[in-house]
């Protein structure tokens, strides 16, 4: 396979999106000067700038982006120039109506945002690929080039169109898939409520029906539109490859978003970027982000970059609540502690114009004054000296599945045993779990490869093929632990109940078979023992019944399940495979997590509560990062031999961290199995 091509910028990374077409060309050169008082040396340029540079059909104006490149250039900055494909003119869109998108009422949507276009629209397929063209061949030499920028957050503002382009485009996706109408009749099971089609012309995308929608059709349409994407995404990729082999390409992600399959989008591009926007008025969004920065470092097994974050307030929740200063160093830390090549802002300069305006910036409204400046000097000067953390890795024994296609699944669903089971949040509370004991975990595709790790954990994967079962099984049966959630196995590929109900494809190896889901109603709370001990359980309850030779772990406690199974074990080959069948609390979680851990193997490194602990690793030295999510000062015991990398100073086997604060320790490299 070919090698992703990296990107060629010093040290780590630091900078954000740079929209100098939004101000004079005099405050270019006070950017550039504070750029460079902060140690910036990466900016995103263009991403939206369609307008300026084409303002009319075959009118250019590329002289002021050739004066911006120039500037940064001259002053030692990079640029990742976006194909500026994020959104189109208003000329582009006033000659082609039809290319705007469409919703699921038939409601077109107007021009006058952003991602103004339908996915599927030839017109606007052939338009990005014309600027794309245009802006590689005219930067392809230009010094200040480092990376490629496609489009924006694909799946963000728009990601599903149902406009007659798409519902001709999801026709002929679904006449490739299934050859035949007969065939795609038996797959969506559409005898059921009359909704048998003689032909694919019969076939609409899923609009809003009456009641319930045929869930096979609804989620053939999330694939469908998510391929659209992908598509974009080729195009432009193409070009670029063509153009300038050298230049890596990326297109930057939304943490783990339902929009398009990331790990299709990820095996396109060169580097993964990532833009992480945690809540501070929330204290464990922290932790959220941090299940986002596992899938971008696993995404490619390689190096990935926070290519947008928020240096304070963002402006599109109802109430934006600003970050302390030690708020954002410490999301800037725990970014890095994962593995990106550095930290970059949505937006260096606060727009005074436009949607975004009370959007916090690198540099505030104040300017150099502001309190953001002022942070953002001081960041960029300790990630200077950060500089030797840059390619080192992030070492995971445990891995977690995720899986686009079971998660559509489960979530373009209107009829469920309960709509309180979000997959997402409970993959997060999982990865939360992992991280407060210390846990590295990588981020896994439900077919595998599963051979590097000694722990797979499945949050839930209600939909379940042969082929990953099959996959699962010889993990286990060659020495993995296996922890499975409830809710798995249920459906097909076909979204098609398995024959003999869920876990289906997995029931051999996990020794259960699921009698009837027990949803619980809201606020209501049940109980399961486990080793002696009671932990409350919400949202979900299974019947279960163990198979002959299954063990029984934790059983339910009052409520109708009294007495039943509610976690299994079942040995299989040298490994074992456990079945979590309810919704533990955080406790009764992170004490399941943590027995299958050691079943495994791995080492927890305990930690003081709401610390979380990770290492980036190159092989010699350990560069162990302590983030202190929470609001008092935390004692830790740190390594023999450890160097405060901030500070330049050896550190005593115990030390205090402040509130939200981080120690990063250099140290001779653990030992396998040691603390
Ligand atoms: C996203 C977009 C940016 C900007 C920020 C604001 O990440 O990519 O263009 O709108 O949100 O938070």
């Amino acid at each position: 396979m070919e090698q992703p091509r990296s990107l060629d910028v010093p040290g780590l990374v630091f900078g954000g999106d740079y929209n100098p077409e939004q101000w004079p060309e005099e405050k270019w050169r006070e950017d550039v000067r504070l750029m460079n008082l902060a140690g910036v040396n990466l900016v995103t340029v263009g991403v939206f700038s369609w307008g300026r540079l084409e303002p009319r059909e075959g009118v250019f104006d590329f002289e002021w982006l050739d004066r911006v490149l120039d500037l940064l250039h001259a002053h030692g900055i990079k640029a990742d120039l976006a194909t500026a494909t994020a959104s189109p003119p208003a000329w582009l869109v006033r000659a082609h109506p039809e290319m705007l998108p469409v919703d699921a009422f038939g409601t077109r949507l107007e021009f006058g945002s952003r991602q103004s276009y339908c996915p599927s629209s030839p017109v606007w397929r052939e338009q990005s690929v014309r600027l794309c063209r245009m802006m590689a061949t005219r930067y392809k030499d230009h010094p200040a080039l480092a990376m490629w920028h496609v489009s924006n957050e694909y799946g963000d503002e728009l990601s599903r169109c149902w406009c007659p382009t798409s519902a001709q485009a999801f026709r002929k996706w679904l006449q490739v898939r299934y050859r035949t109408i007969d065939a795609l009749n038996e797959a969506w099971g559409t005898c059921v409520w009359s909704q048998i089609y003689a032909s694919f012309e019969q076939i609409e995308p899923p609009r809003a029906t009456p009641g319930p929608g045929n869930p096979s059709q609804r989620l053939d349409f999330e694939r469908f539109s998510s391929d659209a994407l992908v598509q974009l995404f080729d195009d432009e990729a193409a070009v670029l490859r063509e153009v300038t082999p050298g230049v890596p390409v990326t297109t930057n992600f939304m943490g783990v978003c339902p929009g398009v399959d990331y790990w299709e989008l990820a095996a396109r591009e060169d580097i993964v970027s990532n833009d992480a926007y945690p809540d501070p008025a929330d204290d464990d969004s922290g932790f959220g982000a941090g299940f986002g920065y596992s899938f971008m470092r696993s995404a490619k097994r390689g190096p990935w970059l926070l290519l947008e974050s928020a240096p304070s307030a963002v402006n599109w929740r109802d109430v934006n609540v600003p970050k302390t200063t030690a708020r954002r160093r410490l999301d800037a830390m725990q970014a890095i502690a994962h593995g990106s090549e550095g930290v970059m802002y949505f937006q260096w300069r606060q727009a005074r114009q436009g949607a975004e305006q009370h959007h916090s910036a690198m540099v505030g409204h104040r300017g150099e004054a502001s309190r953001t400046f002022h942070d953002t000097r001081s960041l960029g000067a300790e990630l200077a000296a950060l500089a030797d953390v840059r390619g080192t890795t992030v070492h995971a024994e445990a891995a977690m599945i995720v899986d686009w296609d079971s998660w559509w699944a489960s979530s373009a669903l209107e009829s469920l045993p309960s709509q309180r089971l979000a997959w997402a949040e409970q993959a997060r509370r999982w990865h939360q779990a992992a991280a407060m004991l210390g846990v590295a975990v990588d981020i896994v595709r439900a077919e595998g490869p599963f051979d590097p790790y000694r722990v797979v954990l499945i949050p839930g994967l209600y939909l379940a093929t042969p082929a990953q079962a099959a996959a699962l099984t010889r993990f286990v049966e060659t020495g993995g632990t296996l922890l499975v959630g409830g809710f798995s196995g249920v459906v097909d590929e076909t979204e098609t109940v398995h024959s003999g109900g869920p876990p289906g494809p997995l029931r051999n190896l996990l020794g259960v078979e699921i009698d009837e889901p027990w949803p619980l109603s809201d606020g209501a709370t049940g109980a399961v023992e486990l080793d002696d001990a009671a932990f409350a359980t919400h949202l979900w309850h299974e019947s279960i019944v163990a198979a002959a030779g299954t063990a029984v772990l934790a059983r339910y406690r009052g409520g109708p399940l009294d007495g039943r199974p509610a976690l299994t074990e079942h040995a299989c080959g040298q490994g074992q495979a456990r079945y979590l069948s309810c919704v533990l609390d955080d406790a009764g979680l992170s004490t399941v997590l943590q027995a299958a851990l050691a079943r495994a193997g791995v080492v927890v490194r305990e930690a003081p509560s709401r610390v979380e602990v990770v290492t980036r690793t190159d092989g010699q030295a350990d560069y162990t990062f302590w983030l202190n999510h929470s609001e008092q000062e935390q004692t830790l015991d740190t390594p023999a031999g450890a160097i405060d990398v901030l500070r330049g100073i050896p550190l005593a086997s115990s030390t205090t961290v402040a509130a939200m604060d981080v120690l990063i320790a250099r140290s001779p490299i653990r030992s396998e199995g040691s603390q």
